[in-house]
């Protein structure tokens, strides 16, 4: 795939079925993330992987968070929450991991970790793979912070789902760059 046909035609796949993405190819996926713009060399992120029965776990950790709020949460509001990192073979929460108080500013960061799992999304089109960034509430709770270990000033920027895709691209609305770009030249 050449690269303008993978910047200009990448898309999400929230359908996404086995088998897992080969070693190899996550090996490229994180190796892309890798290269994101980084100010100060920080390497302000980190990747939590979870597969096979990680993903269980995951889910376990969804209905802990649903229940610290609403403690009378119904059953099928649980089984949602469990099932959701069933969706795909593999789930990869993106931390940025901050460095607090540091000359490069935590915003700077947290975009520098946005980077990576966008860069992630690329490398999974590439390889003819399905991703989906997703985040929805359990990203910002402190149950879900706190289980994976993230500290005051990081963000879980997202959770990438990664597989195959189950189907077909959809064409994409084309938006017209003059929308959006002001040009000042004098
Ligand atoms: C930070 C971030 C969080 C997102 N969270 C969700 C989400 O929780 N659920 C969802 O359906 N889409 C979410 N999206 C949007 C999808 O990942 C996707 O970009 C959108 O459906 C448009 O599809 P496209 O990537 O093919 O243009 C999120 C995107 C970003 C950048």
């Amino acid at each position: 795939m050449d690269a303008t046909a993978l910047l200009l035609d990448r898309q999400s796949h929230g359908k996404l079925d086995g088998p897992a993405p080969t070693a190899e190819q996550m090996s490229m996926i994180y190796r892309a993330a890798l290269r994101a713009p980084d100010h100060g060399e920080l390497r302000p992120w980190r990747f939590v992987e979870y597969t096979g029965a990680g993903r269980e776990t995951l889910g376990a950790l969804f209905a802990r968070a649903e229940q610290a709020d609403n403690p009378d949460v119904s059953d099928k509001t649980l089984d949602k929450a469990r099932s959701k990192p069933l969706r795909a073979p593999v789930v990869i929460a993106v931390v940025a991991a901050v460095k607090a108080n540091h000359k490069v500013p935590r915003i700077e960061q947290v975009i520098s970790a946005g980077c990576a799992a966008h860069a992630m999304l690329y490398a999974a089109h590439a390889q003819g793979l399905g991703a989906m960034w997703r985040t929805g509430d359990f990203a910002h709770h402190r149950h879900v912070h706190q289980a994976m270990g993230l500290g005051r000033d990081d963000e879980l920027v997202g959770f990438l789902y990664l597989g195959h895709c189950v189907r077909g691209d959809r064409s994409l609305k084309s938006l017209d760059p003059a929308d959006f770009v002001e040009r000042i030249s004098t």
